[in-house]
């Protein structure tokens, strides 16, 4: 089948309106600059056998920054061209004006764990990607959509949202894909220039170290991990913290049963990385 593209509401809900009664609708929200990591979503996606649609939409209710929005990279032929090779079955590209028309003016907010790791530093930015998210839930009603988990806050923030609502939507998260460096692929992997690239390369190799340590106290595998990453040339560290991957919650302690994850955010020439790794 060829892959429909729609780039208006309109012809969104058109096509939708043609799907057969119990076909059930899967749902890639992207920003675009599509990387295996997206891949990975679609192909989970198409596996289940879902009707595919991918969204491209930079969502400028979720950048706090306009330089950084105006600076994030797109590439909507080449996305388009590699969507239809994966047979994606519906391409939603909207414009800014039609998700949010003159005199927009409501958001939705989570009042808990919004505001710690990237929340803390990027105000409004949960904010704004739960509206996105949310508006496309009611748009296409879709019975399940897929996130990566290489983005773990927004993920967590959005299975949270789904609960707290009782929106009948199935979240799918996809673990992180990452280079042969083992580099997280994500769309700003692009604006990485140079040596730049090679000292991004160390946040996962600092990240397998902590493994063979044998800590009990949290606040040192962070003090240990922070000090191995300068050491890197990563010195421009916005938060490293470990944390409980059920919960978010911040332990002291390293108990039995516990499952943590350690959360980074790191400029690395004038570029924002975010990543996360499970320690147990
Ligand atoms: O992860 C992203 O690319 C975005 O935050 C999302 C989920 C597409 C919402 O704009």
């Amino acid at each position: 089948m060829q892959t429909i593209i729609a780039r208006s509401l309109p012809s969104l809900k058109k096509n939708l309106n043609n799907l057969k009664k119990n076909q059930k609708v899967g749902l890639v929200p992207t920003m675009g600059c599509i990387h295996d990591g997206h891949l990975a979503l679609v192909k989970k996606c198409k596996k289940s056998k879902y009707f595919t649609i991918v969204t491209i939409f930079v969502n400028p209710a979720q950048f706090n920054n306009q330089k950084d929005l105006e600076k994030y990279p797109s590439q909507e032929k080449k996305d388009l061209e590699m969507l239809k090779q994966y047979n994606v079955d519906l391409i939603f590209i909207p414009k800014a004006r039609q998700m949010y028309p003159a005199g927009y003016s409501t958001y939705i907010k989570e009042i808990t764990f919004s505001d710690v790791l990237c929340g803390k530093h990027r105000k409004n930015h949960f904010s704004g990607v739960l509206t996105i998210v949310l508006k496309l839930f009611l748009i296409v009603q879709p019975y399940a959509a897929f996130f990566g988990e290489k983005d773990f806050q927004q993920l967590f923030l959005i299975k949270k949202m789904v609960k707290d609502l009782n929106i009948g939507v199935k979240i799918i998260g996809i673990p992180t894909v990452r280079d042969s460096y083992g580099l997280a692929l994500s769309s700003r992997n692009k604006l990485l220039k140079g040596r730049d690239l090679e000292i991004a390369k160390k946040i996962y190799l600092n990240f397998k170290k902590i493994r063979y340590l044998n800590y009990k106290h949290i606040k040192d595998i962070e003090l240990y991990l922070k000090k191995e990453l300068k050491n890197s040339g990563l010195n421009n560290l916005e938060y490293l913290e470990v944390r409980d991957s059920n919960s978010l919650n911040k332990p002291k302690h390293i108990r039995n049963g516990k499952k943590l994850r350690v959360f980074i955010a790191v400029y690395v020439g004038g570029v924002r990385l975010i990543d996360n790794y499970k320690l147990n």
